[in-house]
């Protein structure tokens, strides 16, 4: 059961989409003065939830900020991220869960200084708070999921194999990339273009000297198998003749400074505007815009820059220091005052500035560019975004942005899938191999075989690291073979995936949710379940050949190297899995089957229906659909039997 408690005048979030009884008594929380709610813990409690936050699936002993926030420079113990996912999970001596529905800066205390207490403080008193009942963590995250609606369906191809880098410039370098992994032998699904496939930067444009005749090139990549998805950042170009600066302009679609004036903020083109993404009429438009791409022959982009970031603006003194060096050590290297400084206008008339409902900026441009794709095509598109609020999920997937080349940030990946699917991200991913430092051959081959589990398998780095594409590696085969499972898993993966979204429930789950009566199981972290038969246990340390699992009930152990499988009943318990940088080891719960397909080289090669059945159960119910098709229903599914 759910219940919304309202205070003050709550700013429109688009979260919720269900109606929800209205409550007076407000249980589970003391109210405090200044919107702090509190609430004591059980010593054994554990919190769930916050999606995109750092540290483990357990949220318990720190700190958290939401406060949208580009920070390339990844740490454990960073206190905010690009996207803010206010709902938590307690579970323990209670079990319930909360939503702290407001734009505005919210601070989550989960027992930091160990005297059992949780305390939230919302900056804003003009906010909706929900408190979801139920017996279980995993019921109250399904009654969560039930209101704010249906997870983002991706077309087919949006789970193939994805390729990126900052750095690719022209058609060529992109044939080449495409050539590279054919000769290799690695299935590809799409390829991404990121900043420098524009026109200096500027969006909806094309480099004209780089990619001369782009809607044809679209075309022929496509006859290969191979999607491109380019890149959309939020910053409009101020630039005479930059047709959508100048009609954002003229009919007033950008947020203002103090004077009136549409407000100036540095990224990548240099100065540019920010739309009033606030309004239904500034996302109808800039929504249209994809047009431009649609013509193209483009079905999927990744929208970015989007908390929104900024490098510098009119108004920021010259070397202005950032927070940290004020004295406040949770916005490290952040100019905040930048985000009061520029203002929007909300459907209901309200001027506010962008600090006021700066979490909910990126969520509006998602919203914005999915309502605009959906009426633009005639089939799904790809959409994954940087920024994002609960209630984005809706329209798009989220990338979890510039981690880095470590095992840290590997097992990071790991922590964050869960707790995005409990706050309805179900599409999203990492930077596989880590976006900045160095990867190596080992670290890479380990985080394939855990994305080989994640809707969004795309390898990504950034500009001057070391390249990581796979065939670059000694021992290629060792790459094709990982990520050759993705494929072969795809019958699976897509309908455990389709299942999920089309039931509202979470794909990737902490094995608490699954032996909620196993106490060893509860307090696992690093194994996840993945859709309703599968469990992984991946390998997240360097120099190691193998690792301790625990097996909550008998299951069979599946091997896969070299293109085969191989299969054995283990007991439940710990026992130690061996697995060479070649091999990935996942396990099958007892009863369930897992439809593994052919070896194709992308998904457009693929049969969903041409499948073997590994594990012990006695029918799998699989959807099946063309890939594409915009009517998904669960009457797609069918019952496989061995
Ligand atoms: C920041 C994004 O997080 C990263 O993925 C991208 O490569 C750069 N911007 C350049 O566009």
């Amino acid at each position: 059961m759910v219940t919304q408690y309202i205070y003050g005048v709550p700013v429109e979030t688009f979260a919720v989409v269900k109606e929800v009884a209205h409550g007076t008594e407000l249980p589970c929380f003391s109210w405090e003065k200044n919107m702090t709610f509190t609430c004591p813990l059980g010593k054994e409690d554990m919190v769930y939830g916050l999606g995109e936050t750092m540290r483990g699936i357990n949220k318990r002993g720190a700190r958290y900020i939401s406060f949208n926030y580009d920070d390339f420079r990844h740490r454990d113990d960073m206190p905010s991220m690009y996207g803010s996912h206010n709902f938590i999970v307690v579970d323990g001596e209670k079990t319930f869960g909360a939503f702290f529905d407001t734009p505005a800066k919210v601070v989550f205390d989960i027992d930091s200084a160990g005297n059992g207490l949780l305390s939230v403080a919302c900056e804003s008193s003009d906010l909706r708070l929900y408190i979801v009942e139920g017996e279980s963590a995993y019921s109250v995250v399904k009654e969560f999921l039930g209101i704010i609606g249906r997870s983002f369906l991706p077309p087919l191809w949006a789970f193939g194999y994805g390729q990126s880098r900052w750095g690719y410039k022209t058609a060529r370098d992109i044939s080449r990339v495409a050539a590279k992994h054919r000769e290799a032998g690695i299935p590809l699904d799409y390829i991404c273009l990121d900043i420098d496939y524009m026109d200096r930067y500027i969006d909806f444009t094309v480099h004209k000297r780089r990619f001369p005749k782009m809607a044809a090139y679209v075309k022929m990549m496509l006859e290969q198998g191979l999607h491109l998805v380019p890149i959309v950042d939020a910053g409009i170009k101020i630039e005479p003749g930059n047709a959508v600066y100048e009609e954002g302009v003229q009919k007033g679609y950008f947020c203002k400074n103090q004077d009136g004036r549409d407000f100036q903020a540095e990224v990548w083109p240099g100065m540019t505007h920010f739309p009033d993404f606030m309004r239904e009429t500034v996302r109808a438009w800039f929504g249209s815009q994809y047009r431009f791409y649609t013509e193209l022959g483009l079905e999927g982009f990744w929208n970015d820059m989007n908390e929104p970031a900024i490098f510098s603006t009119e108004s920021r003194k010259k070397n202005a220091p950032p927070d940290a060096e004020r004295g406040d050590p949770d916005q490290p290297g952040r100019h905040i005052a930048d985000y009061k400084d520029f203002f929007h206008r909300l459907d209901d008339g309200r001027r506010i500035s962008n600090y006021k409902v700066h979490n909910v900026y990126g969520a509006m441009m998602t919203k914005a560019s999915g309502e605009g794709l959906e009426k633009l095509l005639d089939k799904r598109y790809l959409l994954f975004s940087r920024s994002s609020y609960i209630g984005a999920h809706r329209y798009g997937g989220i990338w979890t942005g510039d981690n880095e080349s470590s095992w840290r940030m590997l097992r990071q990946n790991v922590y964050h899938m869960p707790s995005l699917n409990m706050c309805g991200f179900l599409y999203s991913g990492a930077d596989t191999g880590g976006f900045g430092g160095n990867t190596s051959r080992e670290l890479l081959l380990r985080w394939l075989a855990v994305s080989v589990f994640t809707p969004l398998m795309r390898n990504h780095s950034a500009i001057g690291t070391r390249k990581q594409e796979c065939y670059r590696f000694r021992g290629t085969e060792d790459f094709q073979s990982i990520i050759s499972l993705r494929y072969r898993l795809l019958p699976y993966l897509y309908s455990e995936y389709m299942k999920a979204a089309l039931r509202q429930d979470m794909l990737i789950r902490p094995l608490a949710f699954d032996y909620p009566d196993d106490e060893k199981a509860r307090r696992i972290e690093d194994q996840l379940m993945v859709g309703e038969g599968i469990m992984i246990a991946p390998i997240l340390e360097k120099g190691v050949n193998g690792r301790i699992v625990y097996l909550p009930e008998p299951m069979t152990e599946v091997r896969y190297s070299g293109g085969s499988f191989t299969c054995m009943d283990v007991g439940a318990g710990e026992r130690t899995a061996m697995a060479p940088l070649n091999t990935v080891v996942f396990y099958i719960r007892r009863g369930k089957l897992v439809p593994v397909g052919k070896a194709v080289s992308n998904t457009a090669e693929m049969d969903l229906l041409d499948v073997e059945l590994l594990g012990s159960g006695t029918s799998y119910e699989q959807y099946v659909d063309d890939g594409s098709t915009k009517e998904c229903s669960l009457d797609r599914c069918v019952v496989r039997r061995p």
